[in-house]
C-alpha cells in the first residue's frame, strides 16, 4: 500500500443517512476539514438538522453541528445533486434485521440505484453501513446494471466501530481506521479524507476534541480487501458480545458457588492477553448493533457452509440473561400483583436515549405483564420510551430515583447511569416501603450495600439479605 505523504486537501464528501453513524461521521469529516452533505430523505429532520437541532442525545453532537452548519456542513433531502457535486459518496443508511435474521439491504440498494443516475466523472463509493461481506460486490454490481462504466467509480468498505454515548470522540480517536479496497484511487481518496487523523494534523489543532489519540500517537491504517473489511465489522461486534455472554455465564457459576464476579472479572482482565474492557455482567447486551449483527453474522457463516454455533451460544445466554433477572425479582417479591416497583433507567445503557432492544424495557414489559405497577426514572430516555411502553395506571414515569422510589415495594437498576452509581443511600431507603434492591448492573459493592441496611441482589455476587427476602434468598447468603 502506497501511503499518503502529500499535504492536506480537502475532499467533496456526500454522507448519505442521518442516523448515528450518518450524522456522526458527517460532523466529524466536517470536523477534519472536508466539505460535507449530509442527505436523508426525512424533510422534516432535515429541517431540524438545518436549524441546528440533533435527532439524538450525543456528546459534543450539537457543539460540532454549531461549528460547522452552513459552513463545511450542509444538510439536505436531494441525493442525487450532492452525490453529483462529490468525490466520495459514503452510504450510512439502516441495515435493520430482516425477519429471516439477515441485514435488509433494500436501503443500500435503493441509495445506490438514485446514485448510478448522478454518476458524471469518478465517485468513490463507501460502505459505512454495517453490511455483510460480499455488498461491496453487489454495489458494484448494480452500478454496473445501471449501464455506470467500472472506470467511473470505485467502491470501498470502511466500517465504523463507534459507540452510542462517545460517538463523536470513538470517531475522532479511533483505535483504527479500517479501508477495504482493492482499487489503489479509491485508496488515495480515502487516506485524503483521513489525512487530518493519520498523521496526527488534527490533534494539534488548538479546538480539537480530546481523546485517547495524539499528534505523536495517531490511529493505526488497517488496508485490507473489501470481503476483510467488512468481516471486521461484523466480527468485531460478535466479538466483543461473546465476551459479554462469556462473563455472564461466569457470573452465573459464580452465583452457584459464592464467589464474586467482580473479583473474577478483575483478575481474567489483568491478563493482557484478555484485557478488562467488556467484561461487565449484568442483564446482558441490548442496543441496535449486537442482537441484529450477531444474527446477520451467524446467518452469513451458514450461507458460507461455515458451522458458527458459538454465536448462537452467545445469544442464548444473553437471552437467558434477562429470564434469569426477572426470576431474582419475583424470587425477591415473590408475587408481583400489587407491588410497586422503581426501575432505575430505560436506555440500552448509559449516556444514551436509545432504547432499541433495551433490556430495561424488556423487563418493565414482563413486570407490568406479571401485574406490577412499575414507575420508571431514566435521564434521557423517558420521551422515547413512553411511544413503546404501554399507556396504562401501572405504568408512570418519575423525574428523579427518589421520586419513582417513593413507596416502592422494591427498587430495580436496569442501566449503568453514572447517576445511579452515586446515589444518596439513606435517601433511597426513606423514601422505600422495603429497602430491597436488584441489581442488574452490579454498580454497588455488596458491602456497601450490606452497611447501608438494603437487601441486595445482584449478578454473580453473593446476596446481602435480611428477613425481608424470601426463604431462598436468604439460603443463598
Ligand atoms: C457497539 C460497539 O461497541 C461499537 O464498537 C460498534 O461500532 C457499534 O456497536 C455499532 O456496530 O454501531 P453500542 O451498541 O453503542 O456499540 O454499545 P456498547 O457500548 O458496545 O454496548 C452494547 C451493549 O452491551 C449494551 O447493552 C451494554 O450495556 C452491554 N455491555 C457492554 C455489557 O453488558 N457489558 C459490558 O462489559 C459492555
Amino acid at each position: 500500500m502506497k501511503l499518503l505523504t502529500s499535504p492536506f486537501t480537502p475532499v467533496s464528501i456526500c454522507v448519505v443517512g442521518s442516523g448515528y453513524v450518518g450524522l456522526v461521521a458527517a460532523v466529524c469529516f466536517a470536523e477534519i476539514g472536508h466539505h460535507v452533505v449530509c442527505v436523508d430523505n426525512d424533510e422534516a429532520k432535515v429541517e431540524s438538522l438545518r436549524a441546528g437541532k440533533t435527532p439524538i442525545f450525543e456528546k459534543h453532537l450539537s457543539e460540532l453541528l454549531a461549528r460547522h452548519l452552513g459552513r463545511g456542513l450542509a444538510f439536505t433531502t436531494d441525493l442525487r445533486t450532492a452525490a453529483a457535486e462529490s468525490e466520495a459518496i459514503f452510504i450510512a443508511v439502516g441495515t435493520p434485521q430482516s425477519d429471516t435474521g439477515a441485514a435488509d439491504l433494500s436501503y443500500v440498494e435503493a441509495v445506490v440505484s438514485e446514485i448510478a443516475s448522478s454518476i458524471c466523472g469518478y465517485k468513490l463509493i463507501v460502505e459505512k453501513s454495517t453490511v455483510p461481506v460480499y455488498t461491496n460486490e453487489w454495489i458494484r454490481r448494480v452500478l454496473q446494471r445501471y449501464g455506470v462504466s467500472s472506470s467511473s467509480f470505485d467502491v470501498a468498505s470502511n466500517p465504523e466501530f463507534l459507540r452510542e454515548g462517545t460517538a463523536i470522540v470513538d470517531f475522532l480517536h479511533p483505535d483504527r481506521i479500517v479501508i477495504g479496497t482493492s482499487s489503489e484511487r479509491a485508496m488515495d481518496v480515502l487516506q485524503r479524507i483521513y489525512h487530518p487523523l493519520i498523521s496526527g494534523s488534527y490533534y494539534a489543532l488548538p479546538a480539537a476534541l480530546r481523546g485517547s489519540c495524539n499528534r505523536n500517537s495517531p490511529p493505526p491504517l488497517v488496508a485490507t480487501s473489501a470481503q476483510s473489511a467488512e468481516i471486521i465489522k461484523h466480527a468485531s461486534n460478535a466479538f466483543l458480545a461473546l465476551k459479554i455472554s462469556f462473563i455472564n455465564a461466569v457470573a452465573n457459576l459464580a452465583e452457584a458457588v459464592d464467589a464474586d464476579i467482580e473479583d473474577i472479572a478483575a483478575g481474567i482482565g489483568l491478563d493482557s492477553r484478555i484485557g478488562p474492557r467488556f467484561l461487565r455482567a449484568g442483564l446482558g447486551y441490548g442496543g441496535s448493533c449486537f442482537p441484529k449483527d450477531l444474527s446477520a453474522f451467524h446467518l452469513v457463516a451458514q450461507e458460507q457452509g461455515v458451522d458458527f454455533q458459538l454465536l448462537q451460544e452467545a445469544r442464548k445466554i444473553n437471552s437467558a440473561q434477562r429470564d434469569r433477572f426477572y426470576n431474582k425479582i419475583l424470587s425477591a417479591l415473590w408475587t408481583l400483583r400489587g407491588k410497586r416497583i422503581a426501575a432505575l433507567g430505560l436506555a440500552f445503557k448509559g449516556d444514551t436515549d436509545d432504547i432499541r432492544e433495551s433490556p430495561a424495557i424488556d423487563i418493565v414489559r414482563r413486570l407490568l405483564d406479571g401485574g406490577a405497577s412499575v414507575c420508571a426514572y431514566d435521564p434521557a430516555a423517558i420521551d422515547r420510551s413512553r411511544s413503546v411502553l404501554p399507556e396504562s395506571p401501572q405504568m408512570s414515569y418519575a423525574r428523579s430515583t427518589y421520586e419513582a422510589a417513593e413507596d416502592a415495594d422494591a427498587v430495580i437498576i436496569l442501566t449503568d447511569w453514572k447517576e445511579f452509581a452515586a446515589l444518596n443511600l439513606a435517601r433511597l431507603k426513606a423514601c422505600l416501603r422495603f429497602p430491597i434492591v436488584i441489581d442488574g448492573r452490579n454498580l454497588y459493592s455488596v458491602q456497601t450495600m450490606c452497611d447501608a441496611g438494603f437487601d441486595y441482589i445482584s449478578i454473580g455476587r453473593p446476596i446481602a439479605a435480611s428477613a425481608n427476602l424470601g426463604h431462598a434468598e436468604q439460603i443463598a447468603v
